[in-house]
């Protein structure tokens, strides 16, 4: 009895070990399982890295269709080395009162986290659709915590920039009489006419910009941005943020006008400026976006699509997300992107794949599996 008793425990303790395995490579599309065995929940997200540590931010989903709305939150995962991720739980949970701003049932998505110097905290944001709105709300919203893995506080929701116009604001923005299509047939508008022939920047004016798919980014000088996609999904907007990092300060630039570009990932590369975007289909995957820029509010040039290979013009079935500069490695970097499930989201993929360069075009190639 004593040795089935030994034999259990041998069992048992080698199935814990088993769970906590440690991996040093990535496998685009297949399940990610954190350090407890359990798959990574934590979709749209990004990382903030931080003293030594990276830190993973996504959207918890659960099963079933509802899943596509917050029903809990925010989930943070961290990790030293990339591979292997401990669940630090939820970093900013949905509220129970259905009026607040991030009731549970609300759309909370693409959550980003960095790092405030200057008021040592760490400062979330997100695209917020309230409760009830389907995608019509188009806010983003703040939170802010002590501790990286939370738990954070939610500030405020907005729409960005309200009352200032764009650094490439044309005439026709100016105009005050809220333009619609029908007006411009009219013909009686300067051109160039762009972002769907409504103007849209002029319309939300004063209420603020439309703010969907949304990403973070520090430069080097401390000074943080909010890239999102705006004026109806149409045109991206990159806006910066005030030194305190919970809000825009109303200088901003409007990218690729009637271009349709979501789900944008900013990062930089000896002194240049990159973007990875999608196009505009929902949970379905398309053709991704590149650009380049000497400066993020300067002339941004598109590069095509950077995926190469089979299934390239589908992103290998996902959507970008986010684009991590990988500490103390030159010039190492990793696209991350979903493999969205929107009948039963919890079970979305990450693919992680290294982005390369070809001259100065990034470029991604499927791997099975790989290691940086
Ligand atoms: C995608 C977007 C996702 C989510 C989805 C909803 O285009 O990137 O974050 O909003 O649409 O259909």
């Amino acid at each position: 009895m004593k040795y089935f008793l030994y034999f259990g425990l041998f069992v048992c303790l080698s199935l814990v070990s088993s769970c906590q395995k440690k991996t040093g490579s990535f496998r685009p599309g297949m399940l990610f399982p954190d350090t407890d065995g359990v798959h990574i929940n934590a979709h749209g997200g990004g990382i903030l890295s931080h003293n030594g540590k990276y830190y993973w931010f996504g959207e918890h989903k659960i099963a079933g269709k509802l899943g596509n709305s917050a029903q809990v939150g925010v989930s943070c995962y961290s990790s030293d080395d990339l591979y292997n991720w401990k669940n630090e739980g939820i970093a900013l949970a949905v509220s129970e009162d259905s009026t607040h701003d991030i009731a549970r049932g609300c759309v909370l998505e693409r959550p980003k986290v960095i790092y405030n110097a200057k008021n040592n905290n760490y400062v979330m944001w997100f695209h917020l659709e309230r409760k009830g709105n389907s995608y019509s709300s188009a806010l983003t919203g703040v939170a802010v915590a002590d501790k990286p893995e939370g738990p954070y506080r939610f500030i405020r929701s907005f729409r960005p920039d309200a009352g200032a116009w764009p650094v490439n604001v044309s005439d026709f923005h100016k105009r005050t009489d809220n333009r619609t299509k029908e007006a411009f047939s009219g013909g009686d508008l300067p051109e160039p006419i762009d972002s769907g022939m409504m103007n849209l920047i002029g319309r939300d004016f004063e209420k603020g910009q439309m703010s969907r798919d949304m990403n973070l980014f520090v430069d080097d000088d401390g000074r943080a941005y909010l890239v999102h996609a705006s004026e109806e999904n149409s045109t991206l907007h990159i806006s910066e943020l005030t030194d305190d990092y919970t809000d825009t300060r109303g200088h901003y630039v409007r990218l690729f006008p009637g271009r349709f570009m979501e789900a944008p990932a900013l990062f930089k590369r000896d002194g240049k400026y990159y973007l990875i975007m999608s196009g505009c289909t929902g949970w379905a995957p398309n053709e991704a976006r590149s650009a380049v820029a000497d400066s993020l509010f300067g002339e941004w040039r598109e590069l095509g699509n950077p995926c190469v290979g089979e299934d390239a013009d589908l992103t290998f079935h996902s959507q970008s997300t986010y684009v991590l500069p990988v500490d103390g490695k030159e010039d190492c970097f990793i696209f991350m992107a979903d493999r969205w499930v929107p009948e039963n989201p919890i079970d979305g993929r990450y693919v992680w794949l290294p982005l390369t360069f070809e001259g100065e075009k990034p470029v991604l190639r499927w791997t099975d599996e790989w290691s940086y």
